[in-house]
């Protein structure tokens, strides 16, 4: 059940426009009056996705998803529909207030409120230091290290002094809390009593969520000193959770979806160097290894990941350890081959922009990387040596979650250390039988799978009429009358339900924000079955009310022909009493007459026989639903 009451969902798509929100993620092309995009939803060579700014609405003809800006962010994202509305609310600078709050939980979004405000003005505060006469060793250092004003001012690098007096009191200038400077991070809790600055003299770099909100930091060390380490990242607070967090994946987004991957970085200098050289789809995690989240995380923009890490032992084992997590993820991984020693960064610095981008159009699958380190280092020299580094492939082949990839990489690997491919496939599945029972993937494993909602079941004519009740009100107001008839066909037929919550709700059919948020309170399984109406994404007839009219008689027709099915049923019993065969023939009577009554008035199309399956393809605008109509005679 939404949280978010159905004004403020309405006032939140009335300030959205879903071409915009839809653009922000997948490239759209204007056709016409709508748009059309490669369906992100499912595989396709030529677009099938169209966005309908009029009605704000999207509908892909090849998968059939559909529905509002909400929706698109709350599938395209993985998202609850309150942490989508909250999204888009945040995007439309509106506050979401949710109702009834949960005081705990008020008080932590309070709370979550107040931290946003310190890092964004402490991350304001570090930007102008770095600017005075006392950072001049700061912007030297940046100098050396091939950055200059304009990277500072886009990545808001800032400083932190040396003497923690002048920033404490600033902090005490701007009368936040001591309690708030201490939870988020920037301050530490001395044992005895007090606070104190958590970096001192450092390079530093804020870290942001999702929306471009500062949640956290990162500092660098300026001069070498081994007491301390060379980054200090901000510890785990109500705002930053590292596990959750990739450094600059807020600007990568657009990129990541443009490149079609995603390159992870060891470091966020690395990161920054490789965005400032428009290599725009590089992240990096924060002083810790990629875990499932990131992977999650990862998975809404990205379909590949390419690795980055440095060469050396930690780099290798961070590699393994990240294809492990993306490709429980299903996504495939390649790894950029780097010159022992060098990160993105030191090898831009020597070779140039244009090598690294070579090294990165060449990175190979995680595979190849592994075998081919294996080789060099002489590993494979016989088929003895070469079967036994296959068991040991095993164990990465069998993270791969998909299914055909899996079969492909096994049938790759086993062609290039020319082993036989049944072995392999045996040593892969036995190595996740094995993996399967180690305690620590068993929480793992026993995560039940988040159902997939099936639409409602809907009769046709039913669909048909609620879409007219949603798209007009001349033609909602004349159904709101014609309760009985509604109530006489809900023995009958599939759907009723939903027409009479419709027409009981009255959501205002002139404005789509309220048509919206009326389908985003529906139960799931009610809203899926309206978008998979198709004539929910057709413009209404001319004359709305004469189509209601028409499909309400269908309506009845169809109500009279089960009524006579059932009739006939009980006819066919072979024990029935003659008074009771009677007054069945008269019933049968009865509704032969009502229907030639109803057919007399109406000609019907064939558009909602019970055989005939829904088709996507629209209405034609010019023509009435159900030509024929007869004159009302
Ligand atoms: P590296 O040691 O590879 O540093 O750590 P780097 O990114 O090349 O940084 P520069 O070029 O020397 O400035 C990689 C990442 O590991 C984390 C940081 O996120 C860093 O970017 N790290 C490293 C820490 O969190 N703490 C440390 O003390 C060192
Ligand atoms: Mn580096």
């Amino acid at each position: 059940m939404p949280q978010i009451s159905r004004e403020t969902t309405e006032q939140v798509l009335a300030a959205t426009d879903i071409v915009d929100v839809i653009g922000g993620y997948i490239p759209v092309k204007r056709a016409g009056p709508s748009f059309k995009a490669l369906c992100p939803f499912h595989n396709e060579k030529t677009p099938s996705f169209n966005i309908n700014p009029q009605r704000q609405f999207f509908h892909c003809f090849g998968c059939g998803k559909s529905g509002d800006a909400i929706t698109f962010v709350r599938e395209y994202e993985n998202l609850t529909f309150t942490d989508a509305v909250k999204k888009l609310a945040s995007r439309a600078g509106i506050t979401v207030v949710e109702e009834a709050p949960d005081p705990k939980e008020d008080r932590a979004r309070r709370q979550r409120g107040r931290l946003l405000d310190i890092h964004r003005e402490v991350a304001r505060f570090l930007h102008e230091m770095l600017f005075t006469r006392e950072a001049t060793h700061a912007r030297d250092y940046l100098k050396s290290r091939g950055f200059g004003k304009e990277m500072a001012v886009r990545w808001q690098v800032g400083w932190m002094p040396e003497r923690p007096q002048v920033f404490m009191d600033w902090a005490r200038a701007k009368k936040f809390s001591g309690r708030d400077l201490v939870d988020s991070g920037i301050f530490v809790q001395k044992e005895q009593g007090g606070i104190y600055v958590r970096f001192r003299d450092r390079l530093m770099f804020p870290v942001c969520n999702d929306y471009g909100d500062v949640i956290a930091f990162s500092g660098r060390q300026l001069r070498e000193d081994p007491r301390s380490g060379k980054y200090i990242n901000s510890p785990e607070t109500a705002l930053f959770k590292k596990s959750n967090v990739l450094f600059a994946l807020e600007r990568a987004r657009k990129s990541v979806l443009k490149e079609d991957a995603v390159l992870i970085c060891e470091g966020q200098i690395d990161v920054i160097c490789c965005h400032e050289q428009g290599i725009e789809h590089a992240v990096a995690t924060l002083g810790t290894a990629l875990t499932e989240n990131h992977a999650r995380l990862l998975r809404r923009y990205a379909k590949n990941a390419i690795l980055c890490y440095d060469a050396d032992k930690a780099g290798i084992a961070a590699t393994e350890k990240a294809f492990r997590v993306l490709a429980a993820e299903s996504i495939p991984v390649r790894v950029v081959r780097m010159p022992a020693g060098e990160d993105p960064d030191s090898f831009m610095q020597k070779n140039g922009a244009e090598a690294f981008r070579s090294i990165l159009a060449n990175a190979g699958d995680f595979f190849d990387s592994v075998i081919d380190r294996a080789a060099a280092e002489n590993r494979l020299a016989d088929t003895q040596q070469r079967s036994a580094f296959a068991r040991e492939c095993a164990s990465l082949l069998s993270v791969i979650a998909d299914p055909v990839s899996r079969d492909g990489m096994i049938n790759h690997v086993a062609t290039r250390l020319r082993a036989g491919v049944p072995e392999l496939r045996d040593a892969v599945l036995r190595a996740a039988r094995k993996a399967k029972f180690q305690p620590a993937n068993r929480r793992h494993d026993s995560e039940p799978e988040p159902e997939k909602t099936e639409p409602a079941a809907i009769d046709p004519v039913v669909g048909y009429l609620c879409s007219l009740a949603l798209h007009s009100q001349a033609a909602q107001d004349w159904l709101g009358e014609q309760f009985e008839t509604l109530h006489e066909a809900s023995d009958h037929l599939a759907g009723i339900p939903l027409l009479e919550s419709i027409l009981s709700a009255r959501p205002d059919a002139a404005s789509h924000a309220a048509v919206n948020s009326f389908m985003a309170g529906l139960p799931e399984a009610q809203r899926l079955a309206l978008l998979s109406d198709p004539t929910f994404h057709n413009d209404p007839p001319e004359e709305p009310v004469a189509a209601a009219e028409i499909a309400l008689a269908e309506l009845s027709a169809r109500v009279l022909h089960r009524r006579d099915e059932s009739v006939k049923a009980q006819m066919a019993r072979p024990d029935l009493p003659p008074d009771e065969m009677i007054r069945l023939l008269q019933e049968t009577k009865q509704i032969a007459d009502l229907l030639k009554g109803i057919n007399q008035r109406f000609v019907f199309s064939d558009r909602f026989a019970p055989s005939r399956k829904a088709s996507p393809k629209p209405f034609d605008r010019r023509k009435p639903p159900f030509p024929g109509r007869e004159n009302n005679s």
